[in-house]
């Protein structure tokens, strides 16, 4: 007797999260409070096992501290399990299609996390997935950290529709995110980048301008700002420009000066890793305003509502 292939039940289409415009207002503001919900019970030490026996695979072609522990962290905390592979260990690294390593790693998981390079590569491998896809950073995106920080916000101060963001530095993966959570939140970003390196509309995939200004002095930027956030000069997989970049964002620091032209109450975010004395001095990621500490802390939370909706939809 021959065997019979099994028919399971598909979600499909199946749902992604490549980058932040994926996902509407209100899906966002649902994930806000799974975040809640779900980070109020691993505080107060309630077990919690939606995704038991569900299995993540986390693909990374770049370095990582935070993404790699709060998405492994989050799923056993969530009740299943994660399995890490990376380009050094893994066919990818010997020029396997990626296409077809999504056919294959799709057929044995439930959902995946992709750190890599050019967007093209996560959009191709989702593109042959049967399962979930989550970018875990890209050099144009990455969706959860802005996810993370949005929800810290939303924790601290209360909703960001039409606050302002200051953001210094450059237009880079980090950016080109607030700038797509600016259009779908309804918020706005004061963008100052050193010229050379400034936003790319296509690039970050924006709709418009409405949402974005943007100021040759970061000083002027920053003024008034309800958040001020900036990341590292030269992102992974750019450090051959490590040294002209020193040199041209030179007058981009994030420091006290800056930190006290905005808004009295404002927040300092920075995705990490930080470099003290280039983008951000140490007196203000480490002063009173810094809320470094409780955005990684809300990776872990944010990524386990994510990763629970991309599985089981609306849980209330
Ligand atoms: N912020 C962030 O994504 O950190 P890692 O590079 O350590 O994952
Ligand atoms: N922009 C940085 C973020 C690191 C989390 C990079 O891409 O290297």
């Amino acid at each position: 007797m021959s065997a019979q292939p099994i028919s399971i039940k598909q979600l499909t289409p199946v749902k992604h999260f490549l980058q932040f415009k994926d996902f509407t207002r209100e899906e966002f503001e649902y994930l806000f409070e799974r975040t809640r919900i779900i980070k109020q019970k691993f505080k107060t030490y309630q077990q919690y096992w939606p995704l038991q026996d569900r299995t993540l695979v986390m693909i990374f072609e770049k370095a990582s501290t935070r993404t790699r522990l709060s998405f492994e962290a989050g799923m056993q905390q969530l009740g299943g399990s994660a399995i890490y592979l990376n380009t050094r260990d893994s066919q990818l690294g010997r020029g396997e299609p990626v296409e077809d390593a999504g056919q294959v790693i799709s057929r044995m998981s439930d959902i995946v996390m992709i750190r890599t390079f050019e967007q093209s590569i996560i959009e191709r491998f989702a593109a042959h997935s049967r399962v979930p896809v989550i970018n875990g950073l890209t050099n144009e995106y990455h969706p959860c950290q802005v996810l993370a920080d949005i929800f810290t916000y939303v924790e601290l101060r209360g909703s960001i529709q039409g606050k302002t963001v200051a953001w210094i530095g450059d237009s880079n993966n980090m950016c080109n995110t607030w700038l797509q959570a600016a259009e779908i939140l309804d918020f706005n970003v004061h963008v100052s980048t050193p010229s050379g390196y400034e936003v790319e509309p296509e690039r970050a995939g924006l709709y418009g301008h409405e949402h974005y200004e943007e100021f040759a002095d970061p000083m002027e930027a920053a003024r008034d700002a309800d958040l001020v956030t900036t990341d590292v000069w030269t992102s992974m997989g750019f450090e051959a420009e490590n040294e002209e970049r020193l040199k041209d964002f030179a007058d981009w620091q994030v420091d006290e000066d800056m930190m006290r032209i905005a808004a009295k109450d404002a927040l300092f975010m920075h995705c990490l890793p930080a470099h003290r004395g280039e983008e951000v001095s140490a007196g203000v990621i480490d002063g009173p305003q810094s809320v470094v500490w409780d955005e990684a802390e809300n990776r872990l939370h944010a990524q386990k509502a994510l990763m629970e909706y991309l599985l089981l939809g609306r849980v209330e």
